[in-house]
């Protein structure tokens, strides 16, 4: 059985609906969830789902390699980042080619980088009159949103579109597609 580690800092709608669908195949599990936040809703959801979960802060995370230790003695196969914020550190990139994937809320390149995230996406994708929005699964490196994309999917932006009703769809979007799409690249392995 293949190894998921799941990093989330918030919500955790995504780390959910990826535990639930690998929940039902023998092929692999999500079997931990690593959060930069105590207090965040992904931690809720993990105890519900009984998945452990791991905590860390910015200085282990940063200064030490104590996660990317851990994630290597745990065998993991893939790290999957679910609407995680932070930049990776480099020891966690190297130790993980090809092997780290994550979703952006856009279609990169366009509204990617520094301080692109979650709601303020949304809001630059309506301010833009762009027509369209989507997302994008891409492998990690050391850069922001800059990893080889392996998927986009889109939907439209209406005149009446608000951040808020895009957001909606483009979760309807993450959650149709980014367990699957995990599941594809997996496979590869
Ligand atoms: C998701 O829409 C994900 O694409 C986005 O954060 C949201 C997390 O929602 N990620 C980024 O913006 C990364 N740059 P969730 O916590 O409910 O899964």
């Amino acid at each position: 059985m293949k190894k998921i580690a799941v990093f989330a800092s918030g919500n955790g709608s995504n780390a959910q609906a990826i535990a639930e669908y690998f929940s039902k195949e023998n092929e692999a599990r999500v079997i931990m969830i690593l959060s930069n936040r105590k207090d965040a809703f992904v931690i809720e959801r993990a105890a519900d789902l009984s998945i452990p979960t791991i905590i860390f802060n910015r200085s282990e995370f940063y200064d030490t390699d104590k996660i990317t230790n851990y994630l290597i003695g745990q065998n993991i196969d893939l790290v999957v980042l679910a609407g995680f914020l932070w930049l990776l550190p480099s020891s966690l990139v190297k130790a993980f080619p090809n092997r780290i994937v994550n979703i952006h809320p856009a279609l990169l390149p366009k509204f990617g980088g520094k301080g692109m995230y979650g709601h303020f996406v949304h809001e630059a994708v309506v301010a833009s009159g762009d027509t369209e929005s989507g997302i994008t699964i891409h492998f990690v490196n050391e850069c922001y949103d800059e990893g080889q994309i392996i998927f986009q999917a889109r939907c439209t932006v209406d005149p009446l579109d608000t951040a808020d009703s895009l957001a909606a769809k483009i979760h309807e979007l993450e959650y149709a597609h980014f367990p699957r799409v995990i599941d594809e690249v997996l496979k590869t392995f």
